[in-house]
């Protein structure tokens, strides 16, 4: 079976692949590729726009989605353990799109389905999707992945969307620059992972237009306030860095914001409007990557996806 779980098991080759079958679902997202599918999202956090598009890619597919947005309306609520819910939505399901606070429960739990377990974020560790389509929207502004300038900024400790894209960078010559507090510091285990994958990282700590200017990508995150046990410390860093319209004044024509949402502070909402805020488009593009994890998951090959003669217009 084909899980969806770590995006730094997954090659050059299977990302540009998905990147590409991507593409299709762009011009064409409404199919009948996965007509009598089932696909099930259990969320055990909270989300918006990772189930809503994993739900919509389905729907579009012309696959059936089961599921529960909140344990505490489920099983879970009495007591029953991750092994025995995801046993019982195996029987019902073809593939299960997970959420799970605690990290390395996807993973558990694709060491226990006998159907394809696809990562929709596990604690602070890794969230695969989101990475998929992060380097979907890099390609799609930048027309490569290959040797970029990337700007990571905000809670680089917490931030799980910035742990996998950098283990899915790594293929193509990046040099990253991390803007944290040092309480929201990129953890030593990704900059260990950089070294002993000659990713090239610079640490900075302002964050200023000049610092910023010759970023191709600037990846704004969120301070997760969920995952402090100190509530003090968030309130001393929760507004640490902001951007604004004024920050992007010396910004490279092809610089675009990227963030994977939602915002709390850190985008100023006149930035919106500018033309190098690329968010709610990224948000998009969730829906045409998380169609094609589907399709990987479930057997489905670039070939057939060319070939199909199921499109709806
Ligand atoms: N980017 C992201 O994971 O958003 P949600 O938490 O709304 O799913």
């Amino acid at each position: 079976k084909q899980d969806f779980v770590n995006i730094q098991n997954l090659s050059e080759d299977t990302l540009l692949y998905l990147i590409r079958m991507a593409q299709e679902f762009e011009k064409h997202p409404n199919r009948e590729l996965l007509k009598g599918k089932v696909v099930a999202t259990l969320f055990y956090e909270p989300s918006t726009r990772t189930r809503l598009s994993f739900e919509t890619a389905a729907n579009r597919l012309g696959a059936r989605v089961i599921g529960f947005t909140d344990a505490k309306v489920s099983s879970v609520s009495k007591g029953e353990t991750l092994k025995d819910t995801i046993l019982m939505v195996s029987n019902y399901a073809d593939v299960i799109a997970m959420r799970h606070y605690i990290e390395g429960a996807a993973q558990y739990a694709s060491e226990v389905a006998p159907i394809p377990i696809i990562n929709a974020g596990d604690g602070a560790h890794q969230h695969p999707s989101q990475c998929l389509l992060d380097l979907y929207t890099i390609h799609q502004t930048q027309g490569t992945l290959n040797n970029l300038n990337i700007y990571l900024v905000g809670d680089l400790k917490y931030g799980r969307t910035v742990h996998s894209l950098i283990m899915a960078m790594r293929h193509f010559n990046p040099t990253f620059h991390f803007i944290a507090p040092k309480e929201l510091a990129m953890p030593t285990e990704y900059k260990l992972y950089c070294k002993s994958h000659n990713i090239k990282y610079v640490e900075h700590t302002a964050f200023n237009s000049k610092e910023i200017a010759d970023a191709d990508i600037l990846y704004m995150t969120r301070v997760q306030k969920e995952r402090f046990s100190d509530l003090m410390e968030y309130e001393r860093v929760k507004n640490v860095y902001r951007l604004t319209n004024d920050m992007l004044a010396d910004a490279k024509p092809n610089m675009k914001v990227l963030h994977p949402l939602p915002r709390v502070n850190e985008i100023a909402y006149e930035v919106d409007d500018n033309p190098h805020a690329y968010y709610i488009q990224q948000a998009k593009n969730g829906l045409y990557a998380r169609e094609a994890i589907f399709c990987y998951c479930l057997g489905i090959t670039l070939d057939d996806v060319l070939n199909d003669k199921t499109i709806i217009e």
